[in-house]
């Protein structure tokens, strides 16, 4: 029996006594999970900050992140450095709350309370993947930083092509912009584990897509159980 046969003939009351175990297996149920998707549609609360932050050990700034993604992103930088020569360095980590507020707020006034412009770069407060620490903006040493000309340098380019080996995907792509809702960002990667991220590499598609497929899945296996 297909899926949608199945949801059929269990009718509304089926589908509500479903919905319960499929959110308790979903990402969206576990903030501290690795998965946790957000964006301006699934917030996180003022309050939320992860309980395991710890600087990473790579040269840079604001270099705070959850431990085991400060772990791959040390990885991920010692292999460019020992595979190009080149040196890595973090921009910007883990942001509470607050300063994500103050970052946006501050980029809301410089363009004149135009909402639609300040979230072009950047998430309002409880919108952001910084929040998580699981999210790290990346810049190349003594390069232009957190603007389109990263994606030009080779630091830039051996992160986008191998940055799923360590965990991360490069989060708002170039084709992305209508389902991420932010413009292309070359120099934000978010981290999501080894496995997730090598499938979401050869997918190539944005993360809020591959959620869906991911939900569907945990579903389907729900159903046959
Ligand atoms: N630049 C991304 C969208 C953020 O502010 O989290
Ligand atoms: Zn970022």
């Amino acid at each position: 029996m297909s899926l949608l046969t199945k949801l059929a003939s269990l009718g509304a009351a089926g589908l509500m006594l479903l919905s319960v175990p499929l959110d308790t297996a979903a990402p969206q149920n576990d903030v501290d999970g690795t998965l946790f998707l957000v964006n301006r549609q699934w917030m996180v609360t003022e309050s939320y900050e992860p309980s395991d932050l710890r600087q990473a050990e790579v040269p840079g700034s604001v270099r705070q992140m959850r431990d085991e993604a400060a772990s791959a992103l040390e990885e991920m930088f010692a292999a460019c450095k020992e595979e190009t020569g080149v040196t890595l360095i973090s921009v910007s980590g883990y942001r509470a709350y607050v300063r994500q507020y103050n970052i946006y707020h501050r980029k809301l006034r410089s363009v004149k309370g135009n909402e639609a412009k300040a979230q072009e770069y950047v998430a309002p407060p409880g919108a952001s993947e910084h929040q998580l620490g699981l999210a790290m903006d990346i810049g190349q040493r003594n390069k232009p930083h957190l603007n389109d000309k990263f994606a030009d340098t080779p630091g830039g380019k051996w992160a986008q092509e191998n940055c799923w080996r360590f965990g991360f995907i490069l989060r708002y792509g170039k084709e992305w912009e209508e389902v991420t809702g932010y413009k292309y960002e070359s120099w934000h990667f978010r981290y999501v584990g080894k496995e997730k991220a090598k499938e979401i590499h050869e997918a190539n598609i944005p993360y809020e897509t591959w959620m869906i497929g991911y939900r569907t899945k945990l579903l389907e296996r729900l159903m046959s159980d």
